[in-house]
């Protein structure tokens, strides 16, 4: 017997950012010098007394099931960091753990989202948004924010994609892919749509919270506009901040009857994250935090390279983002022009692939997330790396005709 997807996996994808790192990998097998900038993680190393308080948890003994959606003394350290950092006040009981920030809003969707209820997501989207709301038997509808307003969703642009279906809103700032940040004023406007429409609900993604530049004062939804604090699930981890992408921990809190119906969807998946990563987890919020903006510093000097490498790429446009480790500058200016192998550049994903083929430098192109004419770089990798990544991008678009 053949083996037949079920129907519900046939409405997706599988993530076009893996499929990129995974032709590279290729190219590399062939002896090629590959430079992958397609990855979403910090280069950074988990700080010691991180990795020191998993040890000490392992030696405890804390080898064992925990509460699946999380051990109280995580949860104890989350609630103490959305009062710290965001000024939001939560009772552990509305607090939810599990293996990573992907799969808290997969739980989010799969315990509220009806066949035909409609998500709006805002485009250029993280990746994973819109299949998750397919496997949920929900319909993504996209809103585009374009690159004239930062890629920074607009009210209007909310307004009309609103309809009675409408049941959450995504909103991710810092964006991946585009770095974009929201900011209070920006947000209150949002706030004053969403107000208007009490059947919509939000979920924000603040996963690179912790990685912005120039001072920007970071804020959520949930905080600048409490009157929707009933209907926010207010989403985090410490994959980015943390340096933590491996030990697989998000999480997110809300309100109870939500975190109670995600909680159901764990105890019959998942269950409870790693404990040892949950300890680890606890030392991440409770521990020394200052190593977070000294990295924050780096990525900006590297932001700043990449943006000056790549906007002296004829017919590349760079935007300066305000967060996060990506740049998705827009390619428009090369369309319609042909590589030295004769293929014609129609698309950004004709851009990406002549760009690996030629330069041996693999990206993500923007149709992954929603955007074109547009390509996502991560600069999460070394100053060398980027310089030598930006020469070869330049050489490249030089040798277009
Ligand atoms: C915007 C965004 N949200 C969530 C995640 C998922 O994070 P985690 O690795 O903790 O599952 C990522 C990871 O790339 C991301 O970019």
């Amino acid at each position: 017997m053949t083996f037949v997807e079920s129907d519900t996996l046939k409405r997706v994808k599988p993530s076009p950012t893996l499929a990129v790192t995974a032709k590279a990998r290729e190219l590399a097998r062939q002896g090629k010098k590959v430079i992958s900038l397609g990855a979403g993680e910090p280069d950074f190393d988990t700080p010691e007394n991180i990795c020191d308080a998993a040890i000490k948890a392992i030696k405890r003994g804390e080898t064992r099931y925990t509460d699946v959606d999380g051990i109280p003394e995580l949860k104890a350290a989350i609630v103490e960091k959305f009062k710290r950092e965001n000024g939001l006040e939560y009772k552990t009981t509305q607090v939810s753990v599990s293996p990573g920030g992907k799969p808290v809003i997969y739980n989010a969707l799969m315990a509220s989202v009806n066949v035909g209820d409609e998500v709006i997501i805002p485009a250029p989207y993280w990746v994973s948004y819109p299949d998750m709301v397919l496997l949920a038997g929900g319909t993504p509808v996209f809103a585009v924010g374009e690159m004239s307003t930062g890629f920074k969703l607009k009210p209007e642009t909310l307004e009309a994609a609103i309809t009675p279906k409408t049941k959450w809103l995504i909103l991710n700032s810092p964006s991946n892919p585009s770095g974009a940040a929201y900011t209070e004023a920006e947000l209150k406007a949002l706030g004053e749509v969403l107000k208007r429409h009490p059947q919509v609900w939000i979920l924000t993604d603040d996963m690179y919270e912790h990685l912005t530049f120039d001072g920007f004062k970071y804020t959520t939804i949930a905080q600048v506009c409490p009157e929707l604090y009933d209907r926010t699930l207010t989403m985090n981890g410490v994959s980015k901040a943390y340096s933590m992408t491996g030990w697989r921990i998000g999480y997110a809190a809300g309100p109870e009857p939500l975190i109670k119906a995600m909680s159901k969807i764990i105890s019959q998946s998942t269950s409870n994250p790693c404990s040892i990563a949950q300890w680890a987890a606890v030392e991440a919020l409770n521990g020394p935090q200052d190593f977070i903006s000294e990295r924050a510093a780096v990525f900006q000097k590297r932001r700043d390279l990449v943006v000056a490498g790549l906007n002296a790429c004829e017919g590349i446009h760079c935007p300066t983002p305000e967060g996060a480790f990506y740049v998705y500058p827009s390619i428009e200016g090369l369309i319609g022009k042909t590589a030295p192998s004769g293929k014609v550049i129609q698309t950004d994903e004709d851009f990406a692939s002549e760009l690996l083929q030629q330069e041996t430098v693999a990206v993500v192109h923007g149709a992954a997330f929603g955007l074109s004419p547009f390509f996502r770089i991560s600069y999460a990798t070394s100053e060398a790396v980027l310089t030598e990544a930006c020469e070869r991008i330049q050489r490249f678009c030089a040798s277009l005709k």
